[in-house]
C-alpha cells in the first residue's frame, strides 16, 4: 500500500502494532529490566517502572508517532518538514545519530546472545564450570565475539535489505508471536522449579523501604531505553503508517506489550534464580550471562533435556528480542540516507550495516585488547552507552515534548491523534498537560541525576 508520496506503509493493523512492539521489546526487557528490578528492591520498582510508563512513555512515545504519521518521513526531515529552517532539526540529526550508536554496541550484547546460544545448544551449561570465568574469557577474546555480533547483523541486515513490507513487517509478525510463545513456556517451565515461591514473593511484595530518588529515576531511564523512545525508531516506523492507525491506542498497546514482557522476564527469571542456593537476584549485568547458566546447571543437571530446553528457549527468546530492536534502529538510519543522500534501499542498507559494524569492532575490543583505552574513565563500549542513554536519549525526549507541546499548532496536534476527527481522544488535555510540564520537568530530574551520579 502507498500513500500519496509513494512510500511504502506497513499493510495491516497487526503488523503497526508488531512492528513497533518488536522495536520496543528487546534485550532492555528480558536482559535489563529484571537487573534493574534485582538491584532495586524488587515490587516497589516494578509499581514506580509502570507509573513512568504511564506518565512518561506514553505521552513520548504519542507524540513520536505523531511527528512520523503527519511527516511519512525519515526523522531528520520529518522535523525540517514540521519546522522548516528552525534549530529543532538538531533533534532529527540527533536520533538518527544515536540510532547508529546504539546499534554500533546493541549489536555486540546481541551477538553474545547468539553464543549463548549456541553454548546452550551444544549442552555446554550442564558442565560443571566457572560461568564468570567463562564470560570474562569469551567477551574479551578478540575474534569470538565479534564474529557472532557480525552474523548477528547480517541477519538485521538481510531483514532491511528487503525493505518496510517483506522484511520488517514480515518478520515481525513472525517473530513476535513466536517470542510470546516462547515467553508463556518459559514462564510455565519457571513456575514449576523449586524456588518459584520465593522469587514470586520477591517480584511481587514491596518494599518502599529501597525506593530512593534515584530508584526513581532508573525507573524512568529504563522506561525510555525499553519503549525505545527519543531515537528516532518509532517515529520512523510511524512514518509507515497509514492515515487510519489510531495512534493512541497503538501507543497504548505497544507499552502494554513491552511492559508485559518486561514483568514476565522477571517471572521467569526469578523463580529460576531462586531455586539455586548462594545465588544473589542483584548480581547486575551478570544476571542472564553468569548467573543462569549457573542456574540451568543446578537446576537441571539431572534432566538434561530440560536443561536443553529451558536454557535454548531462554537464548532464544533474547535474540528474537534482540533482532526486532535492531531492525529498528537500523531502519532508523537506513530511512535517512534512502531519502535525504537519494541512495537505493539494498544500498544503503549495506552502507550502513558496514559502517556500524566498523564502530562495533572498537565496542567489541573495548571488553578485551582495548580495555584499557578509556575516555574520562569509561571504556569505548561504556562512552558510547554513556553518550547514547544517559546524555541524547533524555534531551531528545525533552525536545520532542517541547516540540509537540509548544512549537507544533495544537489543532494540528488534534487533528493528527484523532485521525482528523475521526477518533476520539479524550484525554487531549491530559495528554498535553503532560508533554508541555510533566514529562520535561521528569526529563530534566532524570538528566541532572545522571550528570551528577
Ligand atoms: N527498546 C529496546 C530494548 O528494550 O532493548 C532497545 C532500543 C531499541 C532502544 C530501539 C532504542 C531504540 F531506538
Amino acid at each position: 500500500m502507498r500513500e500519496k508520496n509513494n512510500r511504502v506503509n506497513f499493510t495491516s493493523k497487526l503488523g503497526v502494532v508488531l512492528a513497533a512492539a518488536g522495536s520496543a521489546v528487546g534485550l532492555g526487557n528480558v536482559w535489563r529490566f529484571p537487573t534493574e528490578v534485582g538491584n532495586n528492591g524488587g515490587a516497589a520498582f516494578i509499581l514506580i517502572y509502570l507509573l513512568c510508563v504511564l506518565a512518561v512513555g506514553v505521552p513520548v512515545m504519542i507524540s513520536e508517532f505523531l511527528i512520523g504519521r503527519h511527516t511519512h518521513a525519515n526523522t531528520i526531515t520529518a522535523f525540517s518538514k514540521l519546522a522548516p529552517g528552525k534549530w529543532w532539526r538538531i533533534e532529527g540529526v540527533a536520533g538518527v545519530f544515536v540510532a547508529f550508536l546504539i546499534l554500533s554496541y546493541y549489536t555486540i550484547i546481541s551477538g553474545w546472545t547468539l553464543y549463548y546460544l549456541v553454548q546452550s545448544l551444544k549442552g555446554s551449561f550442564l558442565e560443571n564450570k566457572d560461568y564468570s570465568a567463562c564470560f570474562s574469557s569469551f567477551v574479551s577474546d578478540p575474534y569470538v565475539p565479534l564474529l557472532y555480533a557480525i552474523f548477528f547483523m547480517l541477519m538485521t541486515h538481510l531483514v532491511i535489505a528487503r525493505g518496510v513490507q517483506s522484511g520488517i513487517e514480515r518478520f515481525s509478525k513472525i517473530m513476535m508471536p513466536m517470542l510470546l510463545l516462547i515467553i508463556v513456556i518459559l514462564v510455565v517451565c519457571s513456575f514449576g522449579m523449586p524456588g518459584a515461591g520465593t522469587g514470586l514473593r520477591f517480584l511481587l511484595k514491596p518494599d518502599f523501604s529501597k525506593v530512593t530518588a534515584s530508584v526513581v529515576l532508573s525507573a524512568m531511564g529504563q522506561a525510555f531505553f525499553s519503549l525505545s523512545l527519543a531515537m528516532g525508531c518509532l517515529c520512523t516506523y510511524a512514518s509507515y503508517f497509514t492515515s487510519d492507525t489510531k495512534l493512541v491506542k497503538t501507543a497504548f498497546s505497544v507499552c502494554t506489550i513491552d511492559t508485559f514482557v518486561a514483568i514476565l522476564s522477571g517471572f521467569i527469571i526469578f523463580p529460576a534464580v531462586f531455586s539455586v542456593p548462594n545465588v544473589n537476584p542483584d548480581e547486575g549485568p551478570g544476571l542472564v550471562f553468569v548467573t543462569l547458566p549457573h542456574v540451568f546447571n543446578i537446576a537441571f543437571h539431572s534432566v538434561p533435556i530440560l536443561g536443553y530446553l529451558f536454557s535454548g528457549l531462554f537464548y532464544l527468546l533474547l535474540l528474537l528480542a534482540a533482532l526486532t530492536s535492531a531492525m529498528s534502529l537500523h531502519e532508523s538510519v537506513t530511512a535517512y540516507v534512502i531519502e535525504s543522500w537519494g541512495v537505493p534501499r539494498n544500498r544503503a542498507a549495506f552502507l550502513v550495516s558496514v559502517s556500524c559494524m566498523a564502530l562495533g569492532v572498537l565496542c567489541c575490543l573495548s571488553f578485551g585488547v582495548l580495555s584499557d583505552f578509556t575516555v574520562c574513565g569509561l571504556t569505548i563500549f561504556g562512552l558510547f552507552d554513556f553518550c547514547a542513554s544517559k546524555i541524547i536519549m533524555p534531551v531528545g525526549g525533552l525536545i520532542i515534548c517541547l516540540f509537540t507541546g509548544w512549537y507544533l499548532d495544537r489543532k494540528m496536534v488534534y487533528n493528527e491523534l484523532t485521525n482528523e476527527g475521526t477518533v476520539t481522544f479524550r484525554l487531549f488535555r491530559v495528554y498535553l498537560f503532560l508533554v508541555r510540564y510533566v514529562v520535561p520537568f521528569a526529563i530534566a530530574l532524570i538528566f541532572i541525576n545522571e550528570l551528577l551520579g
